[in-house]
């Protein structure tokens, strides 16, 4: 580039920034300088290696329980899904040792929830006579690995789900724990099992689940799976793979055009599993290419998936570092497969019943008529 060009560019940035829009008004993609330009919902990030300068982005999911309604299987919803959830930038450390370790995600599993967060992939681990989250290898903790006693984390989501009636999460469990009846206990301590859809009525040949008005009227609104087959009848806890098909993890899940099932799950287009999962980070995470890897080529990967699972839309998308995009990020991307699943169109915004008076409107005015916004 030459220096004139770049030093125009740079102006823009600079004073667009301030021209373009402002306190609070700034849409999505809108170049902006702090957090109070950006509308409601949406904070102020820069994606160096996509543009220069801060852009306004997304931070939220739209909720598809509210912008359509719970009439559906479960499903028949997507759910934006932290990978490592509890692995977070910042964290103190909780056993006096300074921890070395990867991180995945940077704020609270309080606010992925509150961000519209709805599934969590943890690490459960016994440790110091209690269950750990812990992000370690070959199956023990140790204080260098470890982040928290599980206790924590659980009272967090018993909390959301307390003060949300009408939301459901899925807890997906990296499962380390051997003491006996050690997690059915976490859950009861954390006041969990009040909400734990028991594994005994999910559907085990790829029927759809029941509907989410119903979960939510018998209070089913906790989902816990595990990764040890053995606790499905010991304790009652769903063993993953009897339910969901999920794609290669790390980098051989990012590689375009490919969606091959991970070792532990059976081939992605098996039917007799009626949950889809997609993963989409890199073996190490990486926070600097987060916000270009939650774009385009997200939404590729999900399409890809899509076929790979015999037409079939992913109900969870895992991801690290989920709220860095260039826009609208895994967000938009969660809102993709929502409005593919609800009603065929690629934002579940456009999904919205309009009411007939909406209609009869649009009638008149533009000679069409249909009951979905956006047509
Ligand atoms: C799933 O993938 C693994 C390779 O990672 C393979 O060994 C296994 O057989 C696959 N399962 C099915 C049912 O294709």
């Amino acid at each position: 580039m030459h220096s004139s060009s770049s030093t125009i560019l740079l102006l823009c940035v600079v004073f667009g920034a301030a021209a373009a829009c402002s306190s609070g008004q700034c849409k999505v993609g809108d170049p902006c300088s702090s957090e109070a330009d950006c509308g409601s919902e949406l904070y102020c990030y820069n994606c160096w290696i996509e543009f220069a300068g801060k852009r306004c982005i997304r931070t939220t999911v739209t909720n598809p329980f509210q912008i359509v309604d719970t009439s559906l299987p479960f499903n028949k919803y997507a759910f934006l899904t932290t990978h490592n959830s509890f692995s977070i930038h910042g964290e103190p450390s909780r056993t006096g040792v300074p921890r070395i370790t990867l991180y995945n995600q940077e704020d609270s599993v309080t606010d992925q929830l509150n961000n519209g967060v709805r599934a969590l992939m943890l690490d459960v681990y016994d440790f110091r006579d209690d269950i750990w989250l812990c992000h370690s290898k070959g199956g023990k903790c140790f204080d260098f690995t470890a982040f928290e006693p599980a206790i924590d984390t659980m009272r967090e989501v018993a909390s959301f789900l307390s003060s949300h009636p009408s939301e459901i999460v899925t807890l997906i469990l990296e499962d380390y724990v051997r003491s006996e009846r050690g997690l059915p206990r976490l859950f009861r301590d954390a006041g969990l099992t009040q909400y734990w859809f028991p594994a005994s009525r999910m559907p085990r040949r790829g029927e759809d689940w029941p509907r989410v008005r119903d979960m939510v009227a018998r209070g089913h609104r906790l989902l816990v799976f595990t990764s040890d087959r053995w606790k499905q009848a010991a304790e009652g806890i769903a063993y993953q793979w009897d339910y969901m098909v999920e794609n290669q993890y790390g980098d051989g899940g990012m590689r375009p055009g490919v969606c091959r099932n991970r070792s532990e799950s059976a081939a992605m287009d098996d039917r007799a599993r009626s949950l889809v999962l997609v993963n989409y980070f890199h073996t190490v995470p990486l926070r600097l290419t987060a916000c270009v890897d939650h774009s385009r080529r997200l939404v590729d990967m999900l399409r890809t998936c899509h076929a790979a699972a015999g037409d079939r839309w992913a109900n969870f998308v895992a991801v690290d570092y989920y709220k860095r995009s260039d826009g609208g990020g895994a967000f938009a991307a969660t809102d993709m497969l929502n409005g593919m699943l609800v009603c065929g169109r690629d934002d579940v915004r456009a999904c919205k019943k309009r009411t007939l008076k909406d209609a009869f409107r649009d009638l008149l005015l533009h000679g069409k008529f249909s009951v979905w916004r956006g047509w």
